[in-house]
């Protein structure tokens, strides 16, 4: 239940009467923007607005954050405010005062994705201040959730954010299962599909959880995922809304995972989003035990991927609460400086991994379309390496044969799922050039000389600093499938940049 500011009678005759005058005068005030989205659910956002002469300051509340407005003007009856949420990107509220309502056109720039998004609204002067946070509710002491003996590999899938963001659809779900059989990923591993955020919609009377007009039958969807050997994975937030502004679990955790189990779904994106808002950083671990209780008193084997963003060193505790995976960074973007940025940083903390609990650096971008296609080696180069969950991103309805083949190899799969679970060494080199080493289970040791530069590089491994004795052994590129004749104590290639050359040595 949302908990709202009343006003007495009295108040509310004053905040009417002084509507009146503000809209005669100025912008000043609570404006309210009601956003009915197609899939049935609804969104608010508030404008606070407050003028001084053509200057406009205050902040924009959505999803109970508040942003400070970085610059604000209101002249012959036109609003200017921008906020600016997070990273680079800035959104801009702009926008004439007509008969008392404000016609808004919503701008957001400098997103990750590079894609700029507007969207037209109507702000109407809101009686009430914007809709306050639910009260926290208290958290559970802490304790061990038990092992759920699921994903003792890295969990390999698909999730719909990466490409379909808002536009997942049943249909989308249903055509990707397909794809994921009839291309081949299904033998290749790529077992769970996961939906992502915007497939909720409210509660009904008794508060289940509901889902909008883009789901109309969650169970009929699950049986069909099922029917194709396949499992599948929905999303949900600790807050009362997801990062989108959808319905969250706040309040109805064990509800909502029964509702999940009853569906027959297999798999749980977690994501912190407006549980900011309510919880410090330092209830984080409750907070996720919580649904982890709930998970497992639902009686459905259910896995449980926690998303917030690397906060209070997830890696150290996210087993305990039932994790088996936990995002360690901020979003993903399908662009070079994003991967990089990911990528190369996750090495340092790569220990905290064990069978069934995985660091997650987010999902995969490969076949996005931001990145070359070397730029995507390297992309799952690092993330086998690592041991990460492999979840594609892409539209499998139009995946180029190339695309398919990196998603696919059987040697790259072959390191990520590797059951003995080694960690990678990473020597970073001079010029913008590193070699990582990690032993498999056989006791052959695969090497990767990455080129982080703009221009190709060659790069050198040496043998004695890699742990690696068999040097005059045969080995194997990963990428181009040739054998490698190895001589000396060290290996020098010329990498492509933003590219990587991947060996398995001393193998069979
Ligand atoms: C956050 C997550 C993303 C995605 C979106 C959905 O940003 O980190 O992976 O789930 O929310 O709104």
């Amino acid at each position: 239940m949302q908990l709202k500011r009343t006003l007495s009678f009295c108040t509310l005759f004053l905040a009417g009467a002084l509507t009146i005058l503000q809209a005669q005068d100025g912008i000043g005030g609570v404006w309210r923007i009601h956003i009915a989205r197609p899939d049935g659910s609804t969104h608010d956002v508030f404008l606070n607005l407050v003028q001084s002469g053509s200057s406009v300051t205050g902040d924009v509340i959505e999803n109970y954050g508040h942003r400070k407005i970085i610059e604000g003007s209101f002249v012959e009856g036109k609003l200017h405010a921008a906020i600016h949420p997070w990273r680079e990107v800035v959104v801009t509220y702009e926008g004439q005062l007509t008969d008392g309502k404000l016609n808004l056109t919503i701008s957001h720039k400098n997103t990750p994705t590079g894609k700029a998004s507007v969207t037209k609204a109507t702000a109407e002067r809101s009686t009430e201040e914007a809709t306050l946070p639910p009260a926290k509710l208290p958290v559970p002491a802490l304790h061990d959730v038990p092992e759920n003996n699921l994903v003792r590999t890295p969990q390999m899938g698909w999730n719909s954010w990466n490409h379909f963001a808002g536009r997942v659809t049943d249909a989308t779900i249903r055509a990707t299962a397909d794809r994921i059989v009839a291309s081949g990923m299904k033998a290749a591993g790529y077992i769970y599909v996961n939906i992502d955020d915007t497939w909720e919609s409210g509660r009904d009377a008794n508060g289940n959880i509901v889902p909008n007009k883009k789901f109309p039958d969650m169970k009929a969807l699950a049986d069909y995922v099922h029917s194709k050997g396949l499992k599948i994975g929905i999303y949900s937030s600790p807050g009362p809304f997801t990062c989108g502004g959808y319905e969250g679990s706040y309040g109805h955790e064990e509800q909502d995972a029964k509702s999940y189990a009853a569906w027959g779904i297999d798999y749980l994106k977690y994501d912190w989003c407006s549980a900011g808002t309510i919880y410090q950083d330092s209830d984080m671990r409750a907070v996720y035990q919580k649904m982890g209780d709930a998970l497992q008193a639902s009686g459905r084997p259910i896995v449980f991927s926690l998303c917030q963003y690397g906060k209070e060193d997830v890696w150290t505790w996210g087993s305990k609460v039932g994790g088996n995976s936990w995002r360690t960074t901020g979003d993903i973007a399908d662009n070079w400086k994003s991967l990089e940025e990911i990528g190369f940083s996750q090495a340092k903390i790569a220990e905290y991994v064990q069978p069934g609990h995985w660091n997650d650096p987010d999902m995969l971008e490969v076949g996005n379309g931001g990145m070359t296609d070397d730029e995507y080696r390297v992309h799952m180069t690092l993330w086998t390496l690592l041991s990460a969950p492999l979840l594609a991103g892409n539209d499998l309805d139009k995946m180029p044969d190339a695309t398919l083949k990196i998603l696919t190899n059987p040697d790259l799969i072959a390191i990520d799922q590797d059951p003995a679970v080694h960690h990678p060494k990473r020597t970073v080199l001079e010029g913008n050039t590193e070699v990582w080493a990690r032993e498999m289970q056989d006791g052959s040791m695969v090497v990767a000389l990455f080129n982080r530069d703009s221009q190709a590089k060659p790069v050198t491994a040496e043998w004695s600093k890699l742990g690696v004795t068999a040097a005059s052994s045969k080995a194997r590129n990963l990428w181009t499938h040739k054998d490698v004749t190895l001589s000396g104590d060290s290996y020098t290639a010329t990498v492509p940049k933003h590219g990587v050359v991947l060996l398995q040595v001393g193998k069979g």
